[in-house]
């Protein structure tokens, strides 16, 4: 749809929101995957990590707002924010798909807040689940079926003639889902998917720093330092040409947003798998030829929570806002730690 178009136009935000019971907070330690204590005894993940359950309360929250023309999905929330609802709670920083801290699941897609626009999200009233199901204004999903029985009884009620089936065909929409034209559609957002929600969109990202962070992701090189005569470290460089560069340059580029990790139907399980956004760190540095410690980062893989656990889904390449082909450079990583 054009921008020119678009201009005046409402949309509706839909926001899958949760508010924590401060007197029931509890945090717990619990596996949330029945495989995940198995991997405890050779895994330098298991141990550690322990995954909050918040008790609160979940609900599904509206909003119609007017689109500006070029507004990304984070223009929206803020406007919310400032002019409408200030309690909503949702995490950004830079608003340019670089500091990764605003996944969250917009259409049952992971994604980023900030790099996706309206008018590739917005989808027809009359269409919103992409099953023909609508969905009233109180947030009930009407099925063709309920409506086909309730269009039924109303078109025999007030033609009094029981086979008028075509009546029924024509009033298979309810008018409380027709779309005005000043409508542009519908927006669902909720959290994360696979991360422990703190509130609203804001989820629990410590799962996964500590995944990564686990696999020591910084350049094990040389560990003798170039001294002078007089014992002070030197200056010395490490020469690489642009071939070596190459390898690894766009898996530097990672932001750990968590994308690959909400789109991934296996680290949903929780513990039993380390996540694709952790892999990707320990690619980096595989592929890096400074690095010396080749053997030791696919050894520290090479577990049941490890890439093992990948099923090759390839779901984490779909949406990684860095253009990483998160799935090619899992499987790259299951075949060198096959082959070492
Ligand atoms: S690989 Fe892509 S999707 Fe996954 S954490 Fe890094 S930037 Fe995000
Ligand atoms: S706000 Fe920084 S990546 Fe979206």
């Amino acid at each position: 749809m054009s921008e020119d178009v678009m201009h005046g136009m409402n949309a509706v935000i839909r926001i899958q929101r949760f508010t924590p019971s401060p007197e029931r907070e509890h945090h717990r330690r619990h596996s949330s995957s029945p495989f995940g204590g198995k991997a405890r005894g050779g895994s330098p993940f298991g141990s550690s990590l322990s995954r909050r359950r918040i008790r609160g309360k979940h609900f599904t929250q509206d909003y119609t707002i007017e689109i500006l023309p070029g507004q990304t999905v984070l223009d929206c929330l803020l406007s919310i924010k400032r002019n409408i609802d200030p309690t909503l709670a949702f995490r950004y920083s830079c608003g340019h798909g670089i500091c990764g801290s605003d996944a969250v699941s917009i259409n049952g897609t992971p994604t980023l807040l900030c790099t996706a626009k309206i008018e590739d999200y917005a989808k027809p009233k009359s269409n919103q689940n992409g099953n023909g199901d609508a969905i009233d204004d109180k947030g009930f999903r009407t099925t063709k079926s309920a409506e086909n029985a309730a269009n039924n009884s109303a078109s025999s009620t007030d033609s009094g003639d029981s086979n008028s089936s075509d009546n029924a065909d024509e009033s298979n929409e309810s008018p409380i889902n027709q779309p005005s034209p000043s409508d542009l559609g519908i927006i669902e957002i909720a959290p994360l998917p696979g991360f422990p929600v703190l509130r609203d969109l804001i989820v629990d990202i410590d799962q996964m720093m500590n995944q990564i962070k686990k696999l020591e992701p910084y350049l094990k090189a040389d560990d003798k330092l170039a001294t002078t005569k007089d014992g002070k470290i030197d200056m010395f460089e490490y020469l690489q040409n642009p071939e070596e560069l190459k390898r690894y340059e766009l898996l530097s580029n990672c932001i750990s947003c968590g994308v690959c990790e909400g789109s991934c139907p296996v680290y949903a399980g929780g513990e039993a798998f380390i996540g694709p956004a952790a892999l990707i760190a320990q690619s980096r540095f595989i592929n890096d030829s400074r690095d010396n410690a080749t053997n030791e980062r696919l050894d520290a893989i090479a577990t049941a929570d490890g890439i093992t656990a990948c099923q090759s889904v390839r779901a984490c390449s779909r949406e990684c806002p860095r253009g990483i082909d998160v799935g090619e450079e899992m499987w790259k990583l299951t075949e060198r730690v096959k082959n070492r």
